[in-house]
């Protein structure tokens, strides 16, 4: 089945602090965005690569990526994304090629992503999962706490951690499955796209994450995408 990515990387990177949109910074002196696409195009099941862009960077971002081909025959489109990211994932979807039957959706924030995570997360797709999810246990313990509680924010419960698990990107889908869930729930029905097919009903499987497939959100991220740059390039 012909398999697609598409790369949500609109967002601005608030958290990052000021500068160009997070996706364009460099990482080892070449944009995030250009790590990222490699990500997906080394896996040998991708054959497009769908980047939504910022709106104003559209054609920088298209030039950007003609200076950097993936090195094998992987085809590049970019479209210009929407104010939150699941708009940007669905102004994505809407360009897939009808031939597309498989989805993976990965951020632009996780540029070193392993392509063995991208292989196993295609794998269980093709297996047969409407949804695949790689994720970890999570480390810290986590509380939950009462919004309406004032500035104290008193806590209300601790889940059990065992049970907790941090999820990454890419999520693969069924393309079906993906855009029946994009187009039938609204802007805020979950915070991932694998969150959407679940509001569906349908299942949703994990595969192994990676500590490398981290999210680049402020700048002590950045330090530690550098050393792990740089330890590959030994
Ligand atoms: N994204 C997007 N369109 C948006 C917002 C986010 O395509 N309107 C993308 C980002 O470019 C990123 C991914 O979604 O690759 C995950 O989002 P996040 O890490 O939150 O990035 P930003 O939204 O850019 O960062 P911040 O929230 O700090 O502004
Ligand atoms: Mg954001």
């Amino acid at each position: 089945p012909r398999t697609a990515a598409v790369i949500p990387a609109a967002g601005s990177g608030v958290r990052l602090g000021p500068g160009a949109p997070k996706a364009l910074r460099p990482l080892g002196g070449t944009p995030m965005l250009v790590h990222a696409v490699r990500a997906m195009a080394r896996a040998r099941a991708v054959a497009l690569v769908v980047v939504v862009a910022p709106p104003a960077e559209a054609a920088a971002v298209r030039s950007l990526l003609d200076e950097h081909p993936p090195p094998h025959a992987v085809e590049q489109v970019v479209v210009a994304g929407g104010a939150t990211r699941q708009e940007s994932v669905r102004l994505g979807l809407a360009v897939l090629p009808r031939d597309i039957e498989i989805v993976l959706v990965h951020d632009a924030a996780r540029p070193l992503v392993p392509v063995d995570t991208v292989d196993a997360v295609v794998a269980a797709v093709r297996a047969g999962a409407p949804a695949v999810v790689p994720a970890l246990p999570v480390t810290d313990t986590v509380k939950q706490v009462d919004a309406g509680g004032g500035e104290t924010e008193p806590v209300v419960a601790t889940p059990d951690r065992s049970l907790l698990r941090a999820v990454q990107t890419p999520q693969g889908f069924d393309r079906d499955t993906l855009v029946e869930a994009h187009d039938k729930l609204a802007a805020d029905a979950a915070t991932d796209d694998a969150g959407l097919v679940e509001r569906l009903g349908l299942p949703v499987v994990l595969v192994p994450g990676h500590e490398e497939a981290f999210k680049i959100t402020r700048p002590l991220d950045l330090v530690l995408a550098e050393a792990v740059l740089a330890r590959r390039r030994l």
